[in-house]
């Protein structure tokens, strides 16, 4: 199903997609690998499955696929799905993690991948599958400089066959790609300028120039931890202002409340991992 809608002046289409999501049967802050982790603070599990069934359901209402994988006691971190690898045309990019806490979450994600009827390829370096690694149309925008190592990317090109721009991220904040940069269509990206270095900006404003750029406010709220079908975005619902630029592009902005994920550094876009076709 393609649902069509034409607002003033745009043309918006989403497309039906498939989603690989896993609960946060065991989510915690046990240690601190990026700056909005603070293991001395709690979290409220049961509110974050709520949050986090509410993100699940919204896909559902707007027709999509979502597989849940079973949670692993003892991968706290595991809910954040996206860093399990990239999926792409039937190949599969294992995730290798930079950190040894969450090194056996990519045990997991081979399972389903292998079920799946893949065979996944695992990198020699460093890549934490689609925080890093994002599909526009064709090609693989790829961060590096907390994360991803870059010299993954070009064994990520040489695997996929596609092409892999790669972008220097600068903030520790936003240590991963998907936390910088949302991919709206197969065309259009939004992003926070401060979070790349300069060539990685000027890059961007050479292949995107109607790119939407956000704030400050915004990208500290995760707001461009989004997702996408083309036409509904989903996302961290504290983004105001990003919402209303989407509205204003012609895009239908859905908020979601995920503030106790924000305790692990994750949002929508880390819970979600998608199998592009
Ligand atoms: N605590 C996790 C980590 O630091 C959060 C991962 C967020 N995922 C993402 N796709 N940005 O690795």
């Amino acid at each position: 199903m393609t649902i069509l809608d034409v607002s003033p002046g745009v043309f918006r289409a989403a497309r039906p997609r498939h989603y690989v999501m896993a609960p946060p049967t065991h989510f915690a802050v046990t240690y601190e690998i990026n700056p909005w982790m603070d293991a001395s603070r709690g979290v409220d599990r049961a509110l974050a499955h709520r949050q986090w069934d509410a993100l699940r359901q919204t896909y559902l209402s707007l027709g999509h696929r979502v597989e849940v994988l079973d949670a692993v006691p003892g991968l706290p971190d595991m809910v954040f799905a996206a860093n399990g690898g990239t999926v792409i045309g039937g190949t599969a990019v294992l995730a290798q993690f930079k950190f040894a806490q969450r090194a056996d979450e990519a045990l997991a994600h081979r399972a389903w991948m292998t079920a799946a009827g893949h065979r996944p390829i695992p990198t020699t370096g460093v890549n934490e599958g689609q925080g890093d690694l994002l599909t526009v149309g064709s090609m693989i925008l790829a961060g590096t400089g907390f994360r991803t190592d870059r010299h993954s990317h070009a064994e990520i090109a040489a695997i996929t066959g596609l092409p892999v721009i790669s972008l220097q991220l600068v903030d520790p904040r936003f240590y991963h790609l998907d936390v910088a940069l949302a991919v709206l269509d197969d065309h259009t990206i939004a992003y926070f300028p401060a979070a790349f270095a300069p060539e990685s900006r000027l890059l961007l404003a050479e292949l995107f120039p109607g790119a939407i750029e956000v704030g400050e406010a915004d990208a500290l709220a995760l707001g461009l931890n989004a997702v996408s079908d083309g036409r509904h975005v989903v996302l961290p619902a504290a983004a105001t202002g990003f919402a209303a630029r989407l509205r204003d592009a012609g895009f239908a902005p859905i908020a979601i409340d995920l503030s106790e994920l924000i305790k692990g550094g994750g949002s929508v876009k880390c819970c979600t991992l998608e199998v592009h076709p």
